[in-house]
């Protein structure tokens, strides 16, 4: 059975690509991570990779470079490693067309909120403040594919609901969304290639 092929670009800490990694070291997931890409040259998610033996390539947006330029180049650094799926594991930049037209229905985002709710930066945080100020009573994740340059928004692959309890802190919240988020990535990922494995069949 061929394994799916996945890029995963980061921006950060990376705990959710580390979720993937140690599905596909445990053989849990039918996987092979082929590169892991990082808008930012320190992002700790880099040194996951390298711990795992996969390449940890960076790739910097310059100051005065045309975001349609950067994602063009993007989009070209990606099809070299003929992916499957495209997994923004905390990727904090808006991809435009000139990098979503190259790969329709394949790129895949991990979002901390439920659809519709928080898009963009700090959801947590932004999800913790609405349940203190007594609008919503809990928060979720979800996982969508990436059509356009809509943020956080695209048809849902899956999504989970995640209490926020009376005594938590934005801390506790936190740490269980991710923890949530892990699953769920991996999960889904799982059911790709479950599909996939179907459709080779
Ligand atoms: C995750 O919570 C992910 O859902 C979020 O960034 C975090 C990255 O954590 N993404 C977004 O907010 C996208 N709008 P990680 O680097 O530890 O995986």
């Amino acid at each position: 059975m061929r394994k799916m092929r996945l890029i995963v670009l980061i921006s950060g800490n990376g705990s959710n690509l580390q979720a993937i990694l140690d599905a596909v070291q445990s053989g849990d997931l039918p996987a092979e991570v082929c590169a892991v890409i990082s808008n930012k040259k320190g992002a700790y998610g880099l040194e996951r990779a390298r711990k795992a033996g996969v390449p940890a390539v960076v790739k910097v947006k310059w100051k005065d470079q045309d975001r349609r330029d950067y994602d063009a180049e993007l989009a070209e650094l990606v099809r070299e490693y003929r992916p499957d799926w495209i997994v923004l594991a905390g990727w904090m930049r808006i991809l435009s067309m000139s990098f979503l037209k190259h790969f329709p229905d394949r790129v895949i985002n991990l979002h901390p909120a439920l659809p519709g709710t928080f898009p963009g930066v700090n959801a947590v945080q932004r999800a913790f403040q609405a349940f203190q100020q007594g609008e919503i009573s809990q928060s979720g994740v979800m996982v969508h594919l990436v059509p356009d340059e809509d943020v956080d928004a695209g048809p849902l692959l899956a999504q989970r609901e995640v209490e926020i309890h009376k005594d938590d802190t934005v801390e506790t919240f936190e740490k269980r969304i991710h923890n949530c988020e892990h699953i769920l990535l991996v999960e889904t990922l799982k059911n790709l290639a479950a599909h996939m494995e179907d459709q080779n069949a």
